[in-house]
């Protein structure tokens, strides 16, 4: 995300997602550890993050956190942690450029203690006109922006992989461009079927 729009007014929307957050939290994707810094009450924090170049950036922001932070270098689609081991799984802009959302969710949905709530801020597809523009330049976007889609229904994925999305609102994401400014932010929660 652009360095202008996180210092300006995305951070302040992290904080109020994650700086509450208590016990073992998971964030899925954590590239360079925009969200360390909001986490205030966690026990523990374990940032995932596959792309190397990103990861070695994690140490510093992990240090300089409130909270413990532990990097682990892995995929979100074949996480190295047991079954019902995170009270929490964080996803920020994240759900956009994986190449396989639903196994990424089934994973989520596996690492959570069962009631464990899946924390989303994402962009999505917007509704009426900009949705048009946004089908349009996925493909350009997805090759530019490190497999970025513009034109994901992420709540709507999310329910279906088996967690309750009442808690997940849409929003407008402060700072970002016309088409990334629709999101969806809130908690969805791990089902028990
Ligand atoms: C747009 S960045 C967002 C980074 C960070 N979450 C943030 O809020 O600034 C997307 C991140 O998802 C990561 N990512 C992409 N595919 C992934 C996968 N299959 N498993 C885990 N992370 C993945 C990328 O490496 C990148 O760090």
């Amino acid at each position: 995300m652009a360095r202008g729009s996180e210092e300006r007014e995305l951070g302040a929307r992290r904080h109020e997602l994650l700086g509450g957050l208590t016990g073992d939290v998971l964030e899925i994707g954590a590239g360079t550890g925009a969200s360390l810094p909001h986490y205030e009450h966690a026990a523990r924090v374990v940032a995932l993050e596959p792309d190397a170049s990103m990861a070695k950036r994690l140490p510093a922001k992990a240090a300089a956190a409130r909270v413990p932070v532990e990097v682990v270098e892995a995929a979100a689609e074949a996480m190295p942690f047991p079954d019902e081991s995170f009270d929490v799984v964080v996803s920020a802009f994240m759900l956009c450029s994986v190449v396989d959302p639903p196994a990424v969710l089934a994973e989520a949905r596996r690492v959570l203690k069962p009631g464990g709530r899946l924390v989303l801020l994402e962009h999505v597809l917007a509704e009426g006109r900009m949705a048009r523009w946004q089908e349009r330049l996925t493909p350009l976007h997805r090759k530019l922006a490190g497999n970025c889609h513009l034109n994901r229904d992420t709540r709507a994925t999310v329910a279906a992989a088996g967690f309750d999305t009442a808690g997940v609102e849409r929003t407008r994401l402060p700072g970002l461009t016309p088409l990334t400014c629709d999101g969806v932010q809130g908690v969805a929660i791990k089902t028990s079927s």
